[in-house]
C-alpha cells in the first residue's frame, strides 16, 4: 500500500482512507455484516486510516468500528482512528448545532474511547466550528487530551483559512478534513495554499461526491427519505440531470483508459498532491476493491486535460449541501 504523511507533524497513513459514515447513517440502509467485512478487507489491503464521527448514527458507527477492530486479529494494531465530535443530535435524528466547549470536548472523547474500545484516538477534530466558542478553546482542549495521552493528533474539519491559522497558532494541526472532488474544488483557491504554507495535510471526503460521480448513480435512483441525498441540491431534478451528463463525459475518458469512473475521480484527487489523502466511503467489499484500483491508475497530462475539459471548475449544478447546512460551514465564508 502506498503511504502518505498527514501534514508535517502527523502520522504516516495509507494513501487511501476508509470513511465509515455510510455504514451507519445518511446513505440509507447498510448491511452490518458487509460493513464489518469491508473494514476487515480494508485493513487486509493495507488501509490504515479509518474515519468516523461520534454522531454517525449517534454512536452506532463507533461501536461498529470497535466491533470490527476486536475481530480484526493482527490487523487491529494497524488501524489509525480519525474521529469527529461536536455535532449535537436529537432522539429523532435532528441536527441541533455544535458544541466545542472544552468540557464538552473531553466529555465527547470519554464516550468515544469507550464505544471504540480503545485507549486513544489517533486524530481528533470538531466536525464544524462552534460559532459560540473560539477555535483556540476547542483546539486547546484537544491539546490537553494529547498531553494526557488520550489523543495523538489534532485535526480540523470544514473550516476556512482564518480559522486554520488561529488553530495552528495553538497547537500542531495534522490535517484538515474537507470535501474535495472533481466537482467540489472550493479549497483550491485559499484553503489548500494556507494548509500547504502551514504544513497541514488534507483528508478529502466526498471524493465521489457521495456517489454522484461514482458512475453507479442513475437518473432513476430513488434514495430513501432519510438518505442525505434526498435533500441534496446536487441530486435533485434538473441539477441531477446536468451532473450526470458530466459523469457521462467522464465515463468516455474512463472507458478509453479501461478503468471505471470512480477510479478516475479518486485518481484525480490523488494526483493533486502527496499531501492529500482521499477518504472513500465504501461500505461494501466490491466498492472497496474498485476504490483501491484507483491507486494503480496513472493519469498522464493528456488524461488530466481531458478530465478538466469534461468537468471544468464550477461545472456542477447545485450546492454541495442544503442551504441550512451550507450556512454552518466556516469553510464557505
Ligand atoms: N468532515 C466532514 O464534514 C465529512 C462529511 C461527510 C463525510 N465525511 C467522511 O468522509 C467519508 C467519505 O465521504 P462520503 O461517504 O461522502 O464519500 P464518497 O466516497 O464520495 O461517497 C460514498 C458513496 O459513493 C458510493 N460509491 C460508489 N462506488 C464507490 C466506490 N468504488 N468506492 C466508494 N464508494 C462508492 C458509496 O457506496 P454505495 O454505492 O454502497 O452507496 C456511497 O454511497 C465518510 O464516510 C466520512 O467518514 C466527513
Amino acid at each position: 500500500m502506498q503511504q502518505r504523511t498527514l501534514g508535517t507533524t502527523g502520522p504516516q497513513v495509507s494513501a487511501l482512507g476508509l470513511g465509515c459514515m455510510g455504514m451507519s447513517a445518511l446513505y440509507g440502509h447498510a448491511d452490518r455484516g458487509e460493513s464489518i467485512a469491508t473494514i476487515h478487507a480494508a485493513l487486509d489491503a493495507g488501509i490504515t486510516l479509518l474515519d468516523t464521527g461520534d454522531f454517525y448514527g449517534m454512536g452506532h458507527n463507533e461501536m461498529l468500528i470497535g466491533e470490527a477492530l476486536r475481530s480484526a486479529g493482527a490487523n487491529r494494531e494497524k488501524a489509525l482512528l480519525s474521529v469527529k465530535f461536536g455535532a449535537l443530535r436529537g432522539p429523532d435524528g435532528g441536527w441541533l448545532g455544535y458544541d466545542g466547549r472544552p468540557a464538552a470536548v473531553k466529555n465527547f472523547a470519554a464516550y468515544s474511547l469507550q464505544r471504540l474500545g480503545t485507549d486513544h484516538i489517533d486524530v481528533y477534530r470538531i466536525a464544524r466550528l462552534d460559532p459560540a466558542v473560539p477555535i483556540e478553546e476547542t483546539v486547546g482542549a484537544i491539546a490537553e487530551l494529547v498531553q494526557a495521552g488520550y489523543v495523538r493528533h489534532i485535526g480540523l474539519s470544514e473550516v476556512g483559512a482564518e480559522t486554520i491559522r488561529r488553530a495552528a497558532a495553538v497547537a500542531p494541526i495534522t490535517d484538515l478534513q474537507i470535501e474535495y472532488s472533481l466537482i467540489t474544488r472550493g479549497i483550491e483557491e485559499q484553503i489548500l495554499p494556507v494548509c500547504r504554507e502551514l504544513g497541514i495535510g488534507i483528508t478529502a471526503y466526498g471524493v465521489l461526491s457521495r456517489g454522484l460521480i461514482s458512475g453507479h448513480w442513475s437518473r432513476e435512483a430513488r434514495p430513501a427519505p432519510d438518505d442525505f441525498r434526498t435533500l441534496s441540491p446536487r441530486f435533485s431534478g434538473a441539477n441531477l440531470e446536468h451532473n450526470l451528463d458530466l459523469v457521462d463525459a467522464l465515463r468516455k475518458i474512463a472507458e478509453a483508459k479501461g478503468v471505471s469512473v470512480a477510479q478516475i475521480a479518486i485518481a484525480r484527487v490523488l494526483a493533486r498532491g502527496e499531501d492529500i489523502v482521499p477518504l472513500v466511503g465504501a461500505r461494501r467489499r466490491d466498492r472497496l476493491t474498485e476504490a483501491l484500483g484507483a491507486l494503480e491508475v496513472t493519469l498522464s497530462a493528456a488524461d488530466l486535460s481531458a478530465i478538466e475539459k469534461a468537468v471544468p471548475p464550477g461545472a456542477a449544478a447545485g450546492e454541495r449541501y442544503p442551504a441550512a447546512q451550507m450556512s454552518s460551514l466556516d469553510s464557505e465564508r
